[in-house]
């Protein structure tokens, strides 16, 4: 959605893992990259480890996977991973010293709040990552409402400044959805933007309330994504004005460009 995109340099490069946190249900990994540009929150990096990935019996993870920046500071790229699957199960298994593969950063990030309104960050699970870059560089201070499965998950809350926790098992925080919370702060203010990132029916319930309310949002999308730079068409996602390549068009889209957040093939 941002007008001034940070552009990735050619090729993919390797950058050395630096640390490796748990938080919960989540795995933090730091890496050097001294070699690529400071990223805008939003963008997101292709990444792959330099050794057991592909080829072999079983050739799975193949392509690289999307990973939004969940924080970029002294030449250093983070990045939150939940391990659903062989890509992210591999990168989890990534201690310090081991080599990292990425392309990035990529796609259009969040643009500033319009009209003078306050930002208001709305994340759900792993969606909180593309937040937490993002409330560091905001200007003014943006409270976050952050919902999670259970207890495990909640641990990556600690990842963003003064959350407001919202658990669906009610082990942390309010017990429901973050939209809950969300509806709460609307009700007493809705002089703001929302930035939102979560699973689809989050983010839909999400551009649902704001069209309701006149409110305007930016939505952190996923869809499936093969390349990350426009050449395989994979990440196609439906507009109000037509398809668009989300890794190039977005992940970040205007909420009011959007018939649906949800899109097939996206979230986990
Ligand atoms: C722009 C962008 C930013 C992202 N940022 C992050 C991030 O910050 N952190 C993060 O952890 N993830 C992020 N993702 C999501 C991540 O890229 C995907 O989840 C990725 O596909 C995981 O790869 P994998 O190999 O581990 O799992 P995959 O094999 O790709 O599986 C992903 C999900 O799909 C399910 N799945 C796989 N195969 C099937 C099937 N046949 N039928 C039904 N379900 C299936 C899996 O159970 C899992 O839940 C982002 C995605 C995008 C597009
Ligand atoms: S991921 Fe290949 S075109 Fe978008």
């Amino acid at each position: 959605m941002s007008e001034d995109r940070v552009t990735a340099p050619f090729g993919r490069r390797s950058a050395l893992v630096t640390a490796r946190e748990r938080h919960g249900s989540y795995v933090v990994l730091r890496c050097s990259d001294a070699a690529g540009p400071r990223p805008q929150a939003g963008q997101f990096y292709m990444l792959s480890s330099a050794t057991r990935w592909g080829g072999g019996d079983r050739e799975r993870p193949f392509l690289p996977r999307a990973f939004s920046v969940l924080r970029a500071e002294h030449e250093e790229l983070h990045f939150l991973i939940e391990d659903v699957g062989p890509g992210t199960k591999r990168l989890c298994e990534l201690q310090p010293g081991d080599e990292l593969l990425l392309v990035g950063p990529l796609g259009a990030g969040f643009a500033p709040p319009r009209g003078g309104r306050a930002p208001l960050l709305v994340g759900g699970g792993v969606g909180i990552a593309p937040l937490a870059i993002w409330q560091d560089e905001l200007s003014t201070p943006a409270p976050a409402l952050l919902g999670f499965r259970d207890a495990a998950h909640a641990a990556g809350a600690v990842l963003l400044a003064g959350p407001q926790v919202a658990t669906d098992d009610g082990s942390v925080g309010h017990h429901g959805l973050v939209t809950d919370l969300m509806s709460e702060r609307l009700d007493g203010d809705d002089h703001v933007e929302v930035y939102a990132c979560g699973p689809p029916a989050m983010l839909e319930a999400v551009r649902e309330l704001c069209a309701l309310r006149d409110v305007p949002a930016q939505l952190a999308l996923e869809s499936g994504m093969a390349c990350g730079f426009g050449a395989c068409f994979g990440c196609v996602v439906p507009t109000r004005h037509g398809l668009i390549r989300l890794c190039l068009e977005g992940p970040v889209l205007d909420a009011a460009d959007l018939e649906t957040a949800v899109v097939a093939g996206a979230g986990h």
